[in-house]
């Protein structure tokens, strides 16, 4: 696999010019048995955006952001990517739809190096039955690390090694390999210091700037309100409220999370 540094770093002008969705939800249902998970979810990405989703525990936001990545299937309702209507049935078509997920648990594997763990599972080699390139992995591993200013002890280094905001740049910088338009994050500043946060929030916005939606899940409101351009709250699987992060207050956004309804926020009226 060949892949084009320069491209993948470089904002991308026609995403710059068109604020149209990248991807919208429409009247999403997920039902679990019982559990009526998300009711009729509604939800807009668009590029050079960062969105939080915040709401309670068991609000449903990580079953929105699997429905997103093709981990679950919507029972109900319409998911449309650049305009389009799709299914996705599995997180590879997520990923061919432009998709990425960095999941809480990371998935990185502890014992290889930071190079081999950007490239896992997308190794690059010469042909098809040809050993591994490793070097090749380690130049291009380091440059998008360099581009994406997060900082490691080298590519080589095992993963075991690094600190919890390393390790989360780490899984974010892996995603970048197949090149998304949407990337979704499960809550990626939990358990993380105030300085590993706010790098890993300085990377949000470098990924913003390059064109990328973003989607932050995330309990930390001050966080939140520092990178996203929008608040959409969650209450019991339904939409409770959608806030522009830069002039709304905080108790207004505690208050949707809570369970007050706002007669000035119409949207879900
Ligand atoms: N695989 C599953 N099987 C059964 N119920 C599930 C499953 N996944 C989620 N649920 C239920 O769906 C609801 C929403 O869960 P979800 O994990 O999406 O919440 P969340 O907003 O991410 O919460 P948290 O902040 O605690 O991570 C909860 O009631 C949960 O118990
Ligand atoms: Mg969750």
């Amino acid at each position: 696999m060949a892949l084009d540094v320069e491209t993948m770093m470089t904002p991308d002008p026609k995403a710059a010019a068109d604020r149209s969705p990248v991807l919208a939800m429409h009247r999403v249902t997920k039902r679990f048995g019982a559990v009526e998970a998300l009711t009729e979810v509604d939800l807009e990405l668009r590029p050079h955006e960062v969105v939080a989703l915040v709401g309670d525990n068991g609000a449903g936001k990580s079953t929105l952001a699997k429905i997103i990545s093709g981990v679950l299937q919507p029972d109900t309702g319409v998911v449309e990517i650049g305009g389009e209507q799709v299914a996705i049935p599995n997180p590879a078509a997520g990923h061919a739809l432009g998709i990425s997920t960095v999941f809480q648990d990371l998935a990185l594997c502890e014992n290889l190096s930071v190079a081999a763990n950007i490239f896992l599972g997308r190794e690059i080699r010469a042909s098809k039955h040809s050993p591994m390139d490793i070097d090749g992995m380690e130049l291009i591993a380091t440059q998008i690390l360099r581009d994406l200013t997060i900082t490691v002890p080298s590519v080589r280094v095992p993963v075991r090694e690094l600190s919890g905001g390393q390790r989360q740049a780490v899984a974010i910088a892996r995603t970048l390999t197949t090149r998304p338009r949407i990337l979704v994050l499960d809550e990626p500043t939990a358990a993380l210091s105030v300085v590993q946060t706010a790098e890993v929030l300085t990377l949000i916005e470098r990924l913003r700037s390059m064109g990328l939606a973003v989607l932050i899940i995330s309990h930390n409101l001050a966080d939140l309100r520092a990178v996203a351009d929008r608040i959409e709250v969650l209450r019991h699987g339904r939409n409770n409220g959608s806030f522009d992060a830069g002039t709304a207050a905080p108790e207004e956004i505690i208050g949707a999370i809570a369970g007050a309804r706002l007669p000035s926020r119409p949207r879900w009226a």
